[in-house]
């Protein structure tokens, strides 16, 4: 009795260990739409195709320029080609630039990595033909069809534009990974090894990254460690050359460091406002020294730098000084100096993650958000917020030259729940802690929806924007950072695939019930352990209709199977779970109206803990769960 269970448990954590080497290391199958990609976990990069000329329209730089959308020289710099006016020769290799992302079609459909060019359509051109010659089986018209949903493919008037999705992918940051994935279409003449040679590989590294079963006239992907030198001849002298292949360098590290706290800081925008205010102040205080670490900072910068932070509204001003004053009461205002001092000079090794460093000021750890100034509503919500299961702000710091704000908050020791449920953290969250997060960030939302006049959305609740301190008791973070726009992950809405509410996505329509939403998603995360979109861009929330079909037994038996694994080794009520995941069910509700408030989910949650807390004072209870 007692062996077989522990017996069925290494057998699942052996299985679930092949399962998990095949994660990482199985590349997505080819598919004729396109290759699957993850939004959340994307690096958009910049990258190359392997392209050749072809008589007799595209033996000319110009033409081959025109159809990707770059400039000749774009293409002559990383191809050794000195003179952008040559003639080239009949299949004469070019590497061409692209901008690769991961971009969603539909919820069912999920994500795909491509290069998306816009090209005008002209007389003759068909998507088959497009795609099979002029773009040389870079893509395929099935993938056009998709990213262009409402075109139909019969009916493309002259001088239309349609998107064609190049394909592309992205280095992940989870391997220890090339820095550049080259797109190339298998030729009828290739073979593994001598594209290997010539790219100066291995064998190994292509059919990793490919497989073993490639197909003349396939896609493949290039891993290279940077591009190959076809670079420029040293005698040219060209115009500066192309931007370089970028590694999204920042995002590798802060993966690579296991373990760090995954800080997302409540993204308030106070940062204009106080700007506003205190621009005068500052501008009287520069230093020998500002300068220097403004310096350090442009390049430094994570931001593409907008300029118009410096255009003060007058009226607005005016508008705000009420605001601002009790604002100013309530936090620090740090130096910059200090700043620059806790943070060692914005050194990376004190970066915990995008733009959040780790800093020492007078003894106490906090978490610096560099940030630009930005929106004016998020003010009255920051004022507003103060509660025990919300992250809070300390202070702020205004650095007007560079029209950058810096927000400081407490320091939450133990990281983002997204690190603790899908991250390398060796130690798995027990039930008991699940359901007291949970709870903790259902009192949070409890709070910014119905103690806070008026209402706030959070709009971007998810598991990396909850974080754990010492004891495990869960803080919301990453205030009003969706409303500000600061996480567009598309121009139109803001949030996290995975977790946006389908109302909020068709019809833009906000109110505290999207929060609730996202809250189900984290729920099912809790339960499952799983991700909210899976590497195929699959959203977990799909998956819900599945228990709320069948008779009892089949529900909990299909739970058991579904649950995380880590929970099945302990002693647990299955029907706490049970209780938990009809809240979530309830949660992800379509129709927003017949989703509960979250009064109502604590309370539900609270009988969750009720019948968790029976078991374990009990002892052992005849439903228990134990392995399969
Ligand atoms: C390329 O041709 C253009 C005009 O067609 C000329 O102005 C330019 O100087 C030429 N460039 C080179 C490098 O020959
Ligand atoms: C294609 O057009 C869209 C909008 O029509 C634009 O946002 C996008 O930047 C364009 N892409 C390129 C590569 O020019
Ligand atoms: C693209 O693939 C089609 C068949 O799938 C083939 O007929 C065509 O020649 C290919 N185009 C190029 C440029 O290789
Ligand atoms: C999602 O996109 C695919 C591919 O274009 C299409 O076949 C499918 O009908 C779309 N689904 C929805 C719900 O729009
Ligand atoms: C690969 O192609 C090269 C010539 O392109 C040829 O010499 C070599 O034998 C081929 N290798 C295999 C394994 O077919
Ligand atoms: C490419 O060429 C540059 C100089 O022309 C050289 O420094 C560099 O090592 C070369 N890289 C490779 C990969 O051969
Ligand atoms: C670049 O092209 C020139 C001829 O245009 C050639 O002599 C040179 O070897 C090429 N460089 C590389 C690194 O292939």
């Amino acid at each position: 009795m007692i062996t077989k269970p522990i017996f069925g448990f290494s057998l699942l954590i052996f299985i679930s260990f092949i399962f998990n080497q095949n994660i990482c290391y199985a590349q997505n199958p080819p598919s004729i739409t396109g290759y699957t990609c993850n939004p959340n976990q994307f690096n958009p990069c910049q990258t190359y195709v392997l392209y050749r000329a072809r008589g007799p329209q595209f033996l000319d730089l110009a033409s081959i320029g025109d159809l990707f959308s770059v400039s000749r020289l774009m293409i002559a710099n990383p191809s050794n080609i000195s003179n952008p006016n040559t003639t080239l020769v009949n299949d004469q290799p070019l590497f061409v630039p692209i901008k690769c992302s991961c971009n969603n079609i539909n919820s069912t459909f999920g994500s795909i990595s491509y290069a998306g060019l816009n090209y005008s359509f002209k007389a003759g051109d068909t998507m088959y033909d497009m795609s099979v010659t002029k773009y040389q089986n870079l893509t395929t018209y099935q993938s056009v069809e998709a990213v262009n949903p409402t075109v139909e493919a019969t009916k493309i008037a002259i001088g239309q534009t349609i998107k064609f999705p190049i394909f592309c992918k992205c280095p992940t940051t989870r391997q220890n990974q090339p820095r550049l994935l080259i797109t190339y279409v298998f030729q009828p003449n290739d073979n593994i090894s001598s594209i290997a040679s010539r790219f100066r590989i291995t064998p190994q590294s292509i059919t990793q990254m490919n497989g073993n079963n490639i197909k003349i006239l396939d896609t493949i992907f290039i891993p290279l460690p940077n591009l190959p030198n076809l670079t420029r001849p040293a005698s040219s002298n060209t115009p500066p050359p192309p931007p370089p292949p970028t590694a999204p360098a920042p995002v590798i590290q802060e993966n690579d460091r296991k373990g760090t706290v995954i800080w997302l800081a409540i993204g308030l925008g106070v940062c204009g406002l106080l700007l506003i205010l205190i621009l005068g102040l500052f501008y009287k205080e520069k230093t020998v020294k500002r300068e220097k670490y403004s310096d350090i900072e442009r390049q430094k910068s994570l931001y593409v730098g907008s300029k118009k932070g410096s255009i003060v509204d007058k009226d607005v001003e005016v508008n705000l000084m009420a605001d601002l004053s009790d604002c100013l009461d309530k936090y620090k205002m740090y130096k910059m100096e200090q700043l620059w001092e806790a943070t060692n000079g914005f050194d990376e090794e004190c970066l915990i993650q995008g733009s959040v460093y780790k800093g020492t000021i007078d003894g106490e750890v906090l978490a610096i958000k560099k940030m630009k100034w930005n929106a004016r509503e998020e003010l009255k919500i920051l004022q507003k917020v103060n509660h025990g299961n919300l992250v809070k702000l300390e202070g702020f710091c205004i650095d007007p030259k560079e029209a950058n704000c810096y927000l400081v908050y407490e320091y939450v020791e133990n990281g983002s729940l997204h690190s603790w449920l899908h991250g390398e953290k060796p130690e798995k969250l027990s039930w008991k802690t699940r359901l007291r997060i949970a709870t903790d960030v259902a009192n949070g939302l409890l709070y910014i929806h119905e103690h806070t006049r008026p209402r706030v959305v959070h709009k971007d609740i998810k598991s990396s924007n909850i974080l754990l301190d010492s004891n495990m008791r869960a803080k919301v973070a990453n205030f009003g950072l969706a409303k500000s726009g600061c996480n567009a992950i598309t121009m139109h809405i803001v949030g996290t695939q995975g977790y946006i509410a389908p109302e909020y996505l068709t019809d833009g329509i906000v109110s505290t019930k999207m929060d609730v939403f996202s809250f189900g998603v984290v729920l099912l995360e809790l339960v499952s352990g799983k991700e909210a979109i899976n590497d195929e861009g699959k959203v977990l929330w799909a998956k819900v209709s599945d228990f709320s079909e069948g008779s009892e037994e089949r529900k909990v038996s299909k739970l058991q199977e579904w649950m995380d694994e880590s929970l099945l080794r302990e002693e647990l009520t299955i029907e706490s779970v049970v209780n938990v995941m009809s809240v979530a069910i309830s949660c992800l509700n379509k129709d927003p109206s017949r989703r509960p408030g979250m009064i109502e989910i604590v309370y539900a949650l609270s009988k969750s803990i009720d019948l968790f807390s029976d078991v374990s004072e009990e002892g052992l209870s005849p439903r228990q769960v134990t392995a399969r």
